[in-house]
């Protein structure tokens, strides 16, 4: 194939990208988007595969067909409730690709330019596959989720990234694929992925997971550059733009700089006001009477929904109570759950109505008029310590104001803590209601005393 047919079909796939990523920014058109975007990289995958570049079909075919599997595999095998992770590795698995091709790249003739984009997908490529193994450890508690921090730890990070220029900088002076600068370089861009996450704490994991996404696509550019492939450049730079878009959003969320996410070990110093109290349990029996008689009910999932499954008999609940004359809303928290979207995306398998869903500060104001706020194994994302203890962690981060509702409903096991290991002043409230159990047990439980 000629390279004008080539670059032709890479504008063609660039513009379905773009397409596509606008159609993923509502929940009401991001499954065309995600086929759109599908179709895209597909002629993109084509036309490198049928351009000249390729001289060698045979590892092509055998590696291709390993992936495929794996991805296969992966996809049928993985739990719902580990998606997160999963785009973790995802993430990670692009920017260790990045790695190695910007590496491998050089085994076919260095230029100043070539060996300059071969250091940026070096160095973003390794902290990106680094870093995301990290947040694979702490987003599957296998690591602490807590921020780890030590004595001198900025000294040590600004030493290593001293360390990083210079090595590039001596590599770029002798510019070979088997440099030891380059190793050098590998070895301390692995190692700055750890040192950048690892003071990360819980509640700052979800602005983490962007930015390590954004990494991964300015990664695969510098890897474009470096085999001077313009699709992966656009793909690469899309990707990026995009994180940093998200990387924002969840700052904004948060309500947290960057540089104050990044830089300040938060989490690690402060410890949050003990919490205690007597905490109020509920029957589902008794619970199905005031939920019965409500006009209006919210519904807030979290974290635990995902873990219980209970989307599908929530959305079950929520017909049973709309046939009952009662107003029906589901209250988003733009960290709820483990990754960016998390609850509308099991939302939407439940097939709940995108117009029941509301955003935190549409819902906010109007709290004081809800009749039974339904916490849905949510914690942290419904702490009102965040608005009020000046030591807690997640001082500062906006919450859904359940506590501000007549009656507030919450579904969870034990009075244990969420993601931030942090205590939860709402579970002792006086309007507040344990219904202690697996959510999707109790929100069954409910359905069977709404359908008798
Ligand atoms: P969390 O604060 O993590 O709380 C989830 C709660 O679910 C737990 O307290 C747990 O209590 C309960 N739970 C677990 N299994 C359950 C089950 N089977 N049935 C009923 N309840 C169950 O969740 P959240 O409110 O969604 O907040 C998310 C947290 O994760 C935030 O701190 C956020 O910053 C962080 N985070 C978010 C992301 C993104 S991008 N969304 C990424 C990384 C981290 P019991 O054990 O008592 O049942």
């Amino acid at each position: 194939m000629s390279s004008i047919v080539t670059n032709s079909a890479y504008v063609v796939s660039a513009i379905l990208f773009i397409l596509g990523l606008k159609l993923l920014s509502s929940p009401a058109t991001a499954r065309r988007g995600n086929v759109i975007s599908s179709v895209g990289m597909l002629i993109a995958v084509v036309a490198t595969l049928l351009s000249e570049q390729i001289l060698d079909w045979q590892w092509i075919l055998m590696f291709g067909a390993i992936g495929a599997l794996i991805g296969a595999l992966a996809a049928r095998l993985v739990a719902m409730t580990s998606l997160p992770e999963m785009v973790a590795v995802f993430n990670g698995f692009g920017g260790g690709a990045s790695l190695l091709v910007g590496w491998a790249a050089l085994f076919d003739g260095v230029s100043l330019v070539s060996a300059i984009a071969a250091s940026f997908s070096v160095l973003i490529g390794g902290l990106t596959f680094s870093g995301s193994a990290i947040a694979y450890g702490k987003l599957s508690e296998v690591l602490t989720s807590r921020a780890l921090v030590f004595a001198g730890q900025r000294y040590f990070n600004a030493a290593l990234l001293a360390g990083l220029l210079a090595c590039a900088a001596l590599f770029l002076m002798e510019p070979s694929p088997t440099s030891v600068f380059l190793y050098a370089l590998v070895g301390l861009a692995l190692l700055l992925g750890c040192m950048a996450v690892i003071p990360i704490g819980g509640a700052d994991m979800p602005v983490v997971i962007s930015l390590l996404n954004s990494y991964s696509g300015l990664a695969a550019c510098a890897a474009g550059f470096t085999i001077n492939n313009n699709i992966l450049i656009v793909a690469g730079a899309l990707v990026g733009a995009a994180g940093i878009i998200l990387t924002n959003i969840m700052c904004k969320a948060m309500n947290r700089s960057l540089a104050n996410v990044l830089f300040s070990g938060f989490g690690a110093a402060k410890s949050a006001s003990k919490v205690t109290g007597e905490a109020n349990p509920i029957s589902a029996a008794d619970a199905y009477l005031i939920l019965e008689a409500a006009s209006s009910v919210v519904f807030v999932p979290g974290y635990g929904m995902a873990v219980a499954q209970a989307q599908h008999v929530v959305r079950e609940l929520s017909d049973l109570m709309e046939g009952n004359s009662t107003e029906v809303s589901f209250a988003i928290h733009p960290v709820a759950g483990r990754m960016p979207g998390h609850m509308n995306v099991l939302l939407a398998e439940a097939n709940v109505p995108y117009d029941q869903l509301m955003e935190m500060d549409d819902i906010n104001p109007r709290m004081g008029s809800v009749d039974v706020a339904v916490v849905l194994g949510a914690n942290d994302v419904v702490n009102p310590a965040a608005r009020s203890d000046q030591d807690s962690p997640i001082y500062g981060m906006p919450i859904i104001n359940v506590d501000k509702a007549k009656v507030v409903f919450v579904l969870k096991r034990s009075l244990g803590s969420g993601f931030s290991g942090v205590d939860n002043p709402l579970f002792f409230g006086s309007n507040t209601r344990m219904l202690f159990g697996d959510a999707k047990e109790s929100i069954s439980a409910l359905v069977a005393e709404f359908s008798s």
